[in-house]
């Protein structure tokens, strides 16, 4: 004990040094945290596209651009766990391949209402159009609040090239061609349709290649 003392990296001498001990701490945190982090910046499973996955359509951008401003995310989460009872409810769990065009995420953390991210195709549009003007109508218990706003409101006039090329100045592959026509998806649609649109393809690309990696990994 009196040997180990005397030692300037005894145990002894860093729990008696807070100084020392804070900044040792603070070197093992910070590398043990680089070795988890760094990583997932060379991984292709987190970097690439899952199959299936391709940028979001014009109207669909637009759609995604609404669901943000109306503060969806506060109550809808997007990202199922790798937990049974969520499987079993959403469906195939979420992989980090499916937000990489996601610009900025919409994993979320609070579910007042359920996960979206299998939401495409679990209904028709027209319950869509009917839940958005009024939940009630379609689920009489639902506390979620009405957007009827959304099918007055014409998005023919957004600056949807410049949000597209936006996102490709971060890595998003629009091409010219896709920019040039991205006005055209938008005429005649409101946000309405926007959002729908948005909704109808939520998890429904990948869901085959989640399925697949879900049952690699024996669920
Ligand atoms: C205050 C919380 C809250 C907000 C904000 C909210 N929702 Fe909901 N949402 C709920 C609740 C609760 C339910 C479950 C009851 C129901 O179906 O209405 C729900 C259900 C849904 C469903 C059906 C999901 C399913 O699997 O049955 C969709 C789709 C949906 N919301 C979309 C939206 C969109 C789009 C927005 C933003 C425009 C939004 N929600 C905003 C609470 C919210």
């Amino acid at each position: 004990m009196s040997q180990n003392e005397k030692r300037f990296f005894s145990h002894a001498t860093i729990e008696r040094n807070v100084g020392l001990l804070i900044v040792l701490s603070f070197l093992v945190i910070a590398s043990s945290g680089l070795v988890q982090i760094v990583p997932l910046f060379f991984q292709h499973s987190t970097t690439e596209a899952a199959e299936g996955v391709v940028p979001y359509e014009p109207l669909r951008l637009i759609g995604r651009d609404v669901y943000i401003r109306e503060g969806c995310v506060s109550c809808h989460s997007q990202q199922i766990r790798m937990l049974s009872s969520e499987v079993q409810r959403y469906g195939p769990y979420s992989l980090a391949g499916e937000s990489v065009y996601d610009h900025p995420f919409l994993w979320g953390s609070k579910r007042t209402g359920p996960d979206l991210a299998r939401v495409g195709g679990r209904y028709s549009d027209e319950w869509h159009r009917i839940h958005l003007r009024d939940p009630r109508v379609v689920v009489p218990e639902s506390n979620m609040p009405a957007y009827p706003w959304l099918q007055h409101n014409s998005v023919e006039g957004e600056n949807i090239q410049a949000r597209m090329k936006a996102l490709r100045s971060i890595g998003v592959p629009y091409t010219d061609e896709q920019i040039e026509k991205a006005p055209e998806d938008l005429v005649g649609k409101t946000e309405e349709d926007a959002i729908i649109a948005y909704l109808q393809g939520l998890g429904v690309a990948s869901r085959d290649a989640a399925a697949e990696a879900m049952m690699s990994v024996g669920e």
